[in-house]
């Protein structure tokens, strides 16, 4: 998730507005910042690697001369955090720059086509195929205006994107382009402005133009003009007033960022199912060698190690051992060996107790892989080979849509290896692979359907005193994440467990009226697991069942229950069955007149052991 914005001055420059506006758009990412900017016919660029006022302090990025630019606030994803990879970038010729929000799934091919074509790229990043089309489609036809050639190599991409495009062929237009990823029009009297999010210009003009998927914009001093992409009609759309404070904006309207990242989720699970194919092979060509195997993290990270360790095993029968990191030089500091594989997981990349296990396992010449949210954190510097999720900034403390996109990568990963050990058959992995691109839109529905259902929970358990969250099989890797995200934030003491082992001791807390979270993905363990809910029921619990939609069994044996889309496999259900147990945690926070935000005693980055 980056930040791009773009504006046509009346009066004035350019450059401070963007570069003003970039910071307002800071929370979509940090790692590089650019702005460039037109005046007489020449483009002028100013970029670096750094937070933006860093990079400020230093380039000044205010000094720059012209009314009209574009600029760029940077999550790495094609690229490590470079000021080569700084956007904007340009052509050969460098009369075109472009920014880009979004990830260009067939950036690679196109890439080809064109080095061929005797293009030269400078930088790592998807983003640069863009500006390199724009020139080979003005190259085939000069007599093309900016805006065809802009809409020709828009619709070779493949991916998501909101890009804005400014050339000296035509120096008073900027161009943008809509597909999955944000972008926004603000119109004032001084000014026309393109921006991933309404934050950017809300100083300047709460009156906002909505661009939808699939629509191209030419923007001039005249004002904005709505194209569709496929054929080039006109799309009539007035602006709106939006009525959003600052604050507010920032948090697109949601109360919370906790709550906005929760509703991210389908768009960053979509996000994390177009990874980069030549990672993803590579680490699971170095799992698929190793002679043993620890998944190694802390918190939410470690409950999305925990649900691997069942799909590595049921897809691939790949043995791998969860380990919380500040305990993995306790357990296998003597043990850990050339032999061994330690894939890392962390979404900041910045965990001390992460970190020490890794450094301790490197000590010992395993091979470190690892899987961050965070390109160019320190994870991503130690491991040998890593692979970005694609999340995008989570501001809340309390990992939620990072969590999800961790578990699509290790399913990603899952699979892969799956396919090269030949385990299961190839009609059954085909499966797995298309309900996971059709987990977005599940969540989704989990989302919209359920959400008031979370919210009525919450309020009436709000009193309670205890929450028990019980799961079998990979479920329980879920039930362990509701706990923590029910703990974290609503502050109420919660017990997880393997449903099974309720019986070996915990079941002795059971009193009447305490409620039983039970997560009931339709698996291997659900005649079990009726069971394990009858024992509970037996001794005055409240049973909440989180169910696949149509288990009227186990739906007759709960005193509430969240329902999620049937047909999920087993080994991705913990993506959609974790979706309630955020909403509830939230909610629950929310009745307890608790800030989801900013959890007392925690921080989002915990860099000390
Ligand atoms: C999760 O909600 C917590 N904020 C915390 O447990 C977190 O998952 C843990 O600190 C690991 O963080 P990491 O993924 O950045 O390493």
């Amino acid at each position: 998730m980056c930040g791009i914005f773009g504006c046509i001055m009346k009066q004035g420059n350019a450059a401070p507005i963007i570069r003003a506006s970039l910071k307002r758009l800071e929370y979509r990412g940090y790692d590089s910042v650019g702005v460039a900017t037109i005046q007489d016919g020449k483009i002028y660029v100013k970029k670096d690697q750094g937070k933006i006022d860093d990079v400020h302090s230093i380039l000044n990025l205010d000094d720059l001369p012209g009314n009209l630019g574009i600029g760029h606030t940077r999550w790495a994803t094609h690229g490590a955090p470079l000021k080569i990879n700084a956007h904007p970038h340009s052509d050969c010729t460098g009369q075109i720059v472009v920014v880009h929000n979004g990830i260009i799934e067939n950036f690679s091919e196109l890439k080809l086509e064109l080095e061929n074509n005797g293009h030269k790229f400078v930088s790592k990043t998807d983003t640069e195929v863009i500006a390199h089309l724009i020139e080979e489609n003005l190259r085939k036809n000069p007599e093309l205006e900016l805006a065809n050639a802009v809409l020709e190599a828009v619709k070779r991409l493949e991916g998501s994107y909101a890009v804005a495009v400014i050339s000296t062929r035509e120096p008073d237009k900027i161009i943008c382009a809509r597909n999955e990823s944000p972008l926004v029009l603000g119109i004032s009297e001084n000014a026309v402005y393109c921006a991933s999010d309404i934050p950017a210009f809300l100083p300047f003009t709460n009156k906002v133009v909505l661009i939808n998927d699939g629509e191209f914009i030419i923007l001039s001093s005249k004002g904005y003009e709505i194209r569709r992409i496929n054929d080039f009609s006109i799309v009539a759309r007035e602006p709106e007033i939006v009525d959003w404070t600052p604050e507010m904006a920032v948090k697109q309207g949601y109360p919370h960022f906790m709550i906005k990242e929760i509703h991210e989720q389908p768009a960053t699970l979509r996000n994390t199912l177009r990874m980069q194919e030549h990672y993803l092979d590579l680490i699971s060509t170095f799992l698929d060698r190793a002679r043993e195997v620890f998944l190694v993290a802390c918190g939410t990270s470690y409950h999305a190690c925990l649900a691997a360790s069942y799909m590595f095993s049921k897809l691939a029968f790949l043995p791998t051992y969860p380990v919380y990191a500040s305990e993995f030089m306790e357990q296998h500091g003597k043990s850990v060996n050339i032999d061994s594989t330690i894939l890392a997981v962390s979404q900041s990349g910045e965990t001390a107790d992460t970190l020490a296990a890794v450094t301790c396992a490197q000590q010992r010449a395993a091979t470190i892989l690892g899987l961050t949210n965070v390109i160019g954190s320190t994870l991503t510097r130690v491991s040998r080979v890593y692979v970005g999720q694609q999340s995008g900034p989570e501001i809340g403390v309390a990992a939620t849509k990072t969590f999800t996109s961790q578990l699509s990568v290790l399913a990603q990963l899952a699979l892969r290896l799956s396919k090269k050990r030949g385990k299961i058959s190839q009609d059954e992995m085909d499966d797995i692979a298309e309900r996971l691109e059709k987990l977005p839109d599940i969540v989704e529905t989990i989302i919209q359907t359920q959400k008031e259902k979370a919210k009525q929970l919450a309020k009436k358990y709000k009193d309670a005193k205890t929450f028990f969250f019980l799961g079998r099989g990979v479920s329980t890797a879920t039930a362990y994440e509701g706990r923590l995200k029910l703990m974290e934030i609503a502050y109420i003491p919660s017990i997880a467990f393997p449903a099974g082992e309720s019986k070996h001791g915990p079941i002795s807390l059971i009193e009447a009226g305490l409620p039983v979270v039970f997560i009931c993905a339709k698996d291997g363990a659900h005649k079990t697991l009726i069971g394990n809910i009858m024992e509970m029921k037996a001794r005055g619990a409240s049973i909440i069942a989180i169910v696949e939609e149509g288990d009227e069994e186990i739906k007759a044996l709960s005193d509430d229950y969240v329902e999620v889309p049937k047909g999920i496999p087993e080994v991705l259900s913990p993506i959609p069955f974790a979706i309630p147990l955020q909403l509830l945690a939230y909610y629950m926070a929310l009745e307890k007149g608790l800030n989801p935000d900013t959890p007392r005693n925690l921080a989002k980055s915990v860099t000390v052991k």
